[in-house]
């Protein structure tokens, strides 16, 4: 149908955490008469980074280097990172600080005025930066969404939601399609109110993860795939979507508890806190030569193993050696959200178990942030940038969205000033494949979750992975989703099934290519060789 309003700028981003909020910013730095305009699904400060606990990676400690926290990126990836991303990142991190700092956000600080530092899995030296003890990504998000909303050259849309890529095709042009702008339906009245669309010259997506995939998540209601879904739609490339990373310290709430779930932070161990299993035994020591602090992947196939011995459904975090007092200044938001259920880490030991948080592949991105259609871009933890590899070093996604934002706006800014014509007409790029699945009915989420979280969580094989495969195209051909109607929750639960099913089929493929211990994919087993996934739609994944 025709769209009830346009907008035009000459960057439309979506999403308004980190990444799309220090895109938006760089990107008026560097083009001053550059126009944004910034659509947000809920709210601005609505998305994951506001519930980023642990802190930012940067070196800044004169005793550590940038080849440190590169060597420890790498080892944590299992070797399957771009080093020439993961130098780029590591290299960048101490300007994206200081950036952050400039655009106002207060980190910790020592007696001495310098950045407070912690530690977390992986990482061998002291170089995460924190802020209001264990409230990093809040503050960063305070501090960025003032600075955005005292820009008036990018304009915010709150409540819009954008299904898909409008594209246009540049007259005389042998290529493909560029972006152009996307739909927008816009919840509530006034002038972007309903269905719309924002025509711009290039489309950032910062959309987020992809935990709601998952019945029990760090992440919040909004990061259902978004962006990744509508990439995929467009054609873009996914890689290492089979790279779900499973925080190993998330309360436990009992078996049936679903949705997003509180974060123990990974510096709780950082500082010194250990796991033991229900039995009292203390079970990274022998695993891994960083015990308690070995890359998450380890850690949370560690309390697989420990769970599957004991037959409890959760471990336990001992950090009551803190006491009282650095337990409220250091983790005052930990400390809050364990007494709020009953659990008080000062004389308990904390339930913990693994859940959904992180994803370390999305849309395929080179170093300035281009997925490979003209004018589309991807930033922050929706776009697969190779720094992570098979598993994410803590605290390094705050920082790969500061320093790919940044190097995305310079490419837009040389972009926009070298095209100064108006955008082009467009059509939506996502009427395009043939056979696009309808819409999924929302009431298919939970089934979804369900599956995910049985077959495609810490621990996979093969079998599994296939009978998920089942049951996600058995929900596809659901007669009730023919009684979806277009809106949010529709839009959100037909990105879920596009997400899972299309994590499904990389994980498959890397179960399968996988020469492994039996064809797990836990961390012993060995990591072949990165495999690119373009994705079919249409539920169609031939193996
Ligand atoms: C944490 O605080 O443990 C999470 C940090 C991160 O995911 O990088």
């Amino acid at each position: 149908p025709d769209p009830g309003w346009t907008a035009s700028a000459d960057v439309v981003v979506v999403g308004s955490g980190i990444a799309g909020l220090s895109t938006a910013l760089r990107y008026t730095e560097l083009a001053p008469n550059g126009r944004v305009v910034l659509v947000t699904k809920d709210l601005l400060a609505t998305g994951s980074t506001r519930w980023a606990q642990g802190g930012i990676a940067a070196v800044t400690d004169p005793a550590d280097a940038p080849l440190s926290h590169m060597v420890d990126t790498v080892v944590a990836g299992r070797e399957l990172c771009d080093p020439s991303a993961v130098r780029a990142l590591v290299a960048a991190g101490p300007d994206a600080l200081r950036w952050l700092v400039e655009r106002g956000t207060a980190f910790d600080r020592a007696a001495d005025g310098n950045l407070d530092l912690t530690r977390e899995g992986g990482h061998r030296a002291r170089r995460i930066a924190h802020a209001g003890g264990d409230a990093t990504g809040a503050e960063i998000e305070r501090a960025l969404i003032h600075a955005v909303t005292d820009d008036p050259r990018i304009e915010v849309i709150e409540h819009a939601f954008a299904p898909d890529l409008l594209t246009a095709r540049p007259a005389g042009a042998g290529g493909g399609p560029s972006a152009a702008g996307v739909t927008v339906h816009v919840i509530g009245e006034g002038e972007h109110g309903g269905v719309g669309r924002v025509r711009a010259r290039a489309v950032v997506l910062a959309t987020g993860g992809i935990g709601q995939a998952f019945a029990s998540t760090t992440n919040p209601e909004v990061s259902t795939g978004d962006g990744l879904a509508l990439g995929l739609r467009a054609g873009a490339v996914a890689e290492d979507l089979e790279f779900v990373q499973f925080h190993p310290t998330v309360l436990w709430l009992g078996a049936q508890a679903r949705g997003q779930l509180p974060l123990i932070s990974e510096a709780v161990r950082g500082e010194g806190a250990f796991l033991v299993d229900t039995e009292g035994r203390r079970f990274m020591s022998e695993r891994h030569e960083l015990g308690d602090l070995a890359p998450r992947d380890v850690v949370a196939a560690g309390e697989a193993e420990a769970m599957a011995r004991t037959g409890a459904d959760h471990v336990l975090l001992d950090g009551r050696h803190f006491g009282a007092r650095m337990w409220e200044e250091r983790f005052p938001t930990i400390l809050a959200a364990c007494r709020k259920h009953g659990i008080d880490p000062v004389t308990d030991l904390i339930p913990v178990a693994p859940a959904a948080h992180h994803a370390s592949g999305g849309l395929r991105t080179d170093l300035r942030g281009r997925s490979g259609i003209s004018g589309l871009y991807a930033v922050g933890e929706v776009a697969r940038t190779g720094v992570h590899g098979a598993n994410r070093l803590g605290s390094n996604s705050l920082l790969e969205s500061v320093v790919f934002a940044h190097s995305a706006a310079e490419d837009l800014a040389a972009r926009t000033a070298a095209d100064s014509a108006e955008p082009l007409p467009t059509s939506p790029a996502a009427a395009a494949p043939e056979g696009r699945p309808g819409l999924v009915a929302p009431a298919n989420v939970a089934r979804i979750r369900t599956v995910m979280s049985r077959c495609a969580g810490v621990v996979r094989d093969e079998s599994g992975l296939r009978a998920a495969l089942a049951e996600l195209a058995e929900i596809a051909e659901d007669p009730a989703n023919g009684g979806a109607e277009p809106g949010k929750t529709a839009w959100e639960a037909t990105n879920l099934l596009t997400v899972a099913a299309t994590l499904v089929h990389a994980a498959l493929l890397r179960v399968r290519a996988d020469t492994g211990a039996g064809g797990a994919s836990g961390p012993a087993a060995a990591l072949p060789a990165r495999l690119n996934v373009r994705v079919a739609l249409g539920g169609h994944h031939e193996l």
